[in-house]
C-alpha cells in the first residue's frame, strides 16, 4: 500500500513539473527562471519553431508592413523578441525602410537573433536585454510596439499590455496615421492550462477595452494563437 502512495506522489510531482517547466515555461515560477528556460532553449529554438519564410511574410511581415506603407521608416519596438522572427520578415518586406529594437529578457535568444540575421539589415537593428514588464521608453514614443507569442510568459500580462499600449505613440494631427500594436494571446486546450496568463476571446476584448485603443481587430493565427491589431488614441478620445 505504501509502494502505491509513493508511486502516486511521485507521478504528481512529474506531472507538476511537466506543466510548470515544459507546458507553462516557467511563467508561474518568475521572469528569471522564463529567461534562463530560454537561454537553455535558444540554440534550437528555430529548429523547434521551423518558421517558414513564406507563411512567415505571409502572415507577419506583409500585413505589417502594409500597414506601414504610409510611414515606412516607422521604428518598431519589438518585445520579447527572441530570435528575432518578426525583424526578419519585415525586413524582406521591400517597402519597409525602419529601424527595429529587438527587446528580450534572454540573452542567448538575443545571441541568436544578432548573429542569424542577414548581414545588410545589421545597422537597421539594436537588440536590448531588459523586462518586458518595465519598457525602457518614455511615454507615447514608438510608432510601432509588437509582442509575439510571449505575454503568457509575463509576470503579468495584462499590465504587459499596458506597458506596450504606455509606450505606443497615439494618433494624432502630426501622426494621423497612428502607430500600430501586435500582440498575440495564446488559445487552444494549451492555453487552458496557464490560467491567469492567458483569456478567452472575450475576457481578451474586455482587457482590450479598457486602453486607448481603436481599430482592434483579433484574428486566429498559427491556430494556437489569436493575433491582436490595434491603433491608440490619447486617453478620452472614442475608439
Ligand atoms: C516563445 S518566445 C517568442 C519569441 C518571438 N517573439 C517569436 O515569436 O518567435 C518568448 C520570448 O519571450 C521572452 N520573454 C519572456 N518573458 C519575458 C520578459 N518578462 N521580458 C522580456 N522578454 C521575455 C523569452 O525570453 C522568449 O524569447
Amino acid at each position: 500500500m505504501i509502494w502505491l502512495l509513493v508511486i502516486f506522489i511521485v507521478l504528481l510531482i512529474g506531472l507538476i513539473l511537466y506543466w510548470q517547466l515544459i507546458l507553462a515555461e516557467g511563467a508561474y515560477l518568475g521572469a528569471p527562471l522564463v529567461a534562463l528556460l530560454y537561454d537553455w532553449t535558444a540554440e534550437r529554438y528555430n529548429g523547434i519553431k521551423e518558421f517558414s519564410d513564406f507563411e512567415e511574410d505571409f502572415t507577419l511581415g506583409r500585413p505589417l508592413a502594409n500597414r506601414l506603407y504610409v510611414q515606412p521608416d516607422a521604428t518598431v519596438l519589438d518585445v520579447a523578441t527572441g530570435t528575432g522572427r518578426l525583424a526578419m520578415t519585415l525586413f524582406r518586406q521591400p517597402s519597409y525602410r525602419g529601424k527595429i529594437i529587438g527587446l528580450d529578457r534572454a540573452s542567448k535568444m538575443l545571441a541568436v537573433a544578432r548573429r542569424d540575421l542577414e548581414p545588410q539589415y545589421r545597422d537597421r537593428i539594436i537588440f536590448i536585454q531588459a523586462d518586458a514588464m518595465a519598457l525602457p521608453f518614455a511615454d507615447n514614443s514608438l510608432p510601432v510596439v509588437s509582442s509575439l507569442e510571449a505575454l503568457e510568459f509575463y509576470p503579468d500580462p495584462k499590465h504587459g499590455i499596458a506597458e506596450m499600449v504606455r509606450v505606443l505613440k497615439p494618433i494624432s494631427a502630426e501622426n494621423p496615421d497612428g502607430g500600430w500594436l501586435l500582440t498575440t494571446n495564446r488559445i487552444g486546450w494549451e492555453a487552458k492550462l496557464m490560467p491567469g496568463k492567458t483569456w478567452s476571446r472575450s475576457q481578451l476584448e474586455a482587457i482590450l477595452e479598457q486602453l486607448p485603443l481603436r481599430y482592434v481587430d483579433i484574428q486566429i493565427w498559427e491556430t494556437i494563437y489569436d493575433l491582436v491589431w490595434a491603433q491608440k488614441i490619447n486617453a478620452g478620445e472614442e475608439g
